[in-house]
Parts: structure tokens; C-alpha cells; sequence
């Protein structure tokens, strides 16, 4: 349905600023909420003289601002978080408040005008896997509270919960995406939240590719084309309402295979490096061995499936940051 006004939340950012861009080239209207706290200006300046775009600088814990913002448009794309358990580590007082907090405001708001909400969490949740691949009815196994780490999943499972008991309870439309290891032009160049982001942001630097523990753990990366087309059409599809979908790519490789194809992309010209996860993110942390979605339920019910081969994500991936260089990393 062309011709609607959306909030995006966390617009500005990685996924946030990739899904505006396909949202304004499909005839919608976005206004984007952020406070920039990750997020970047030059993520979205490309569109500031579009009259079909807003920014506003500001945050979801802002409840009036949410309120305002809430009453001007049709439906709301929450992204808006404390993402990657990095950062999250490091200050997970912050990441509750922002994940949690922030989600029930805009659902709070997005009831009292009645807007349809679409709310991001993570394969995170999944925590330690039982079954892979993941299907999103499988039981969550989550560490001990002693673990910063698994804040993060615990945040992520509330805002859902909050989503489905607003659904449930209050008939507000909503909808849950889980997403596994997006990646693509925009990726946190920091590579808080991303492997691919770190081991390319290092090839350019010249300095060896990290790998933590001995590289065998798997993951399923997800070019951000795909998550972003996965996103709309969990908007779209009234069936959704109520449901969590994953959004990812089925396709698996190790770390040890990234960090080659990385290297490739190079001509060979960067070593490769094993170092401990207590080296990279301090005691008591816990890695899970493998993530990869079952993605029926999308494919059913969203018609959804990534398209993207990795080799072509990594390419393009990899001459974007190519092409921002001198932004990305300091001299
Ligand atoms: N990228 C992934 O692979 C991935 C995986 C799982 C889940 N997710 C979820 O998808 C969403 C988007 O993630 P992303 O990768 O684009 O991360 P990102 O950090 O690039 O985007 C999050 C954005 O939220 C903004 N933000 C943070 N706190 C805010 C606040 N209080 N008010 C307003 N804005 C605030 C940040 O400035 C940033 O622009 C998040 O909810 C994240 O948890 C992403």
C-alpha cells in the first residue's frame, strides 16, 4: 500500500536508515526518530530536502515527543534500541532502560491512537539454541542473571511479550521481526554489532582479522536488502498480526570461513587471529555455538526468503566501505 506516513524509530541507524530509503522509494512518507546516539546524520542526509521525510532529533524515552510524533502517522517501524551485545555489556543498565522502556512507550502511545506497530527483536533471544534451526515457537534457554550478556535477549523477549499482550489484550495490531546478523552498506563501522563490519573495518586498516575462540561457532548472515524487504512485509500482511517472524538467511558459515572470504576480498593481504573471548569482551562471557533461522513461517505467512547470495552481500558490502573509507576510519 503506497501513499502512507510511517515513524521509524532508530531511522538513522543500520537497518532504520536502509528500510527509509526503500520506504520513500515506495511512495511512503517517513518521519524518523532518533536520538544519534549510534545513529548517523549522513545515514539519512540524503534525504533532507525529500518533503516526503522528517527527522527529529530525539529519543523514545521522550514520552511526549512519542505521543506527538505518534498522533501524525499511519503505523510505526520500532527500532529503536541499545543493540548488540557489546554495547550492552558494557552498560546494560542503559540498554534495559532504552529496550524496554522505550517499546512500551511507543506501544502506549501507538494505543491511545490507535497505530499499528511493527516492534525488531533479535535471534538473541533464542539464547543458548536447543534446536537449530530455530524455529520461533522453540524454548528460549537464557544464562544466568550473573551474565551482563543475556540482558540483552531478556530485553528483546520483554518488548515482545509487550507486543503480544498489547495485541492480546488491548486489539492493537502488532507484529514481531527477529533478525539474524544483518549486514550490509551502513554497518556500525565500530563493528559493535557486527563481525563482518569489525573483520572488514580491520582489512582496511591493515591490521589481522580477529577471530574469537577458535572460530568454529556458525552463523547466518543476512543481507540488509533482505531483512528490510522482510520488515515491510510483515507490516503488510494482516495475517502477521499477533506473530513473530524470523527474518533471515538459512544459509550458514563459520567464522574461520567469513574471516577467509574477507581475507580474499584482500588478495590474501591481511593475517587471520584466534584470540579469547575473555580477551575481546572480559570474564564470564558465553558465545553460543550456532544461529540459523528456520524461516517457514515467514516464507508461509510473508511470502518472505533471503535472496541475497553472502558471496554478493560481502562484495557489496565490502566497496561500500571501500567507497567511505576516510568517513569510517580515522587517519
Ligand atoms: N543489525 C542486526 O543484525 C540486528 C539483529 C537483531 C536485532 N536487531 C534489532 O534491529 C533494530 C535496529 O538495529 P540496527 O542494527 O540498525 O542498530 P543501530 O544501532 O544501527 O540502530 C539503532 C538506532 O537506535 C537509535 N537509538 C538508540 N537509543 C535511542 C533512543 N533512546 N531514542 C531514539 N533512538 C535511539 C540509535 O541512535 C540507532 O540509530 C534494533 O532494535 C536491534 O535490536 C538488529
Amino acid at each position: 500500500m503506497a501513499g502512507q506516513h510511517f515513524l521509524v524509530t532508530g531511522g538513522a541507524g543500520f537497518v532504520g536508515s536502509n528500510l527509509v530509503d526503500t520506504l520513500l522509494k515506495s511512495g511512503h512518507r517517513v518521519t524518523v526518530l532518533d536520538d544519534l546516539s549510534v545513529g548517523k546524520m549522513r545515514n539519512i542526509a540524503h534525504h533532507l530536502a525529500n518533503p516526503s521525510f522528517r527527522f527529529i532529533k530525539g529519543s523514545v524515552l521522550d514520552v511526549p515527543l512519542v505521543e506527538r510524533l505518534m498522533s501524525g502517522v499511519d503505523a510505526v517501524y520500532h527500532l529503536a534500541a541499545v543493540v548488540g551485545v557489546k554495547y550492552v555489556v558494557d552498560d546494560p543498565l542503559r540498554g534495559m532502560l532504552v529496550n524496554v522502556n522505550g517499546t512500551e512507550n511507543i506501544l502506549k502511545a501507538a494505543l491511545k491512537y490507535q497505530r499499528k506497530v511493527l516492534v525488531t527483536s533479535s535471534s538473541e533471544v533464542f539464547g543458548r539454541p536447543v534446536n537449530v534451526p530455530l524455529s520461533e515457537n522453540d524454548a528460549t534457554v537464557l544464562g544466568p542473571t550473573s551474565v551482563p550478556r543475556w540482558s540483552y535477549a531478556v530485553s528483546k523477549l520483554l518488548d515482545e511479550h509487550l507486543a503480544f499482550a498489547y495485541n492480546k489484550q488491548q486489539q492493537l495490531p502488532t507484529v514481531v521481526v527477529r533478525y539474524f546478523n544483518a549486514y550490509g552498506p551502513r554497518l556500525d563501522p565500530l563493528g559493535y554489532g557486527s563481525v563482518i563490519a569489525k573483520f572488514i573495518t580491520q582489512a582496511l586498516s591493515g591490521k589481522p582479522l580477529t577471530v574469537h575462540g577458535d572460530g568454529s561457532q556458525t552463523r547466518s548472515f543476512t543481507f540488509v536488502g533482505d531483512t528490510v524487504r522482510g520488515t515491510m512485509a510483515a507490516m503488510d500482511t494482516p495475517e502477521a498480526e499477533g506473530l513473530a517472524f524470523n527474518i533471515g538467511n538459512r544459509r550458514e558459515c563459520t567464522i574461520n570461513q567469513l574471516a577467509g572470504w574477507v581475507r580474499d576480498a584482500f588478495d590474501g593481504a591481511v593475517e587471520i587471529e584466534h584470540i579469547p573471548y575473555e580477551q575481546a569482551y572480559g570474564k564470564n562471557f558465553e558465545d553460543t555455538k550456532r544461529r540459523c533461522p528456520d524461516i517457514s513461517r515467514a516464507r508461509e505467512v510473508l511470502g518472505f526468503e533471503a535472496q541475497v547470495p553472502l558471496e554478493d552481500g560481502l562484495r557489496r558490502t565490502i566497496l561500500w566501505f571501500k567507497e567511505h573509507r576516510d568517513e569510517l576510519i580515522p587517519a
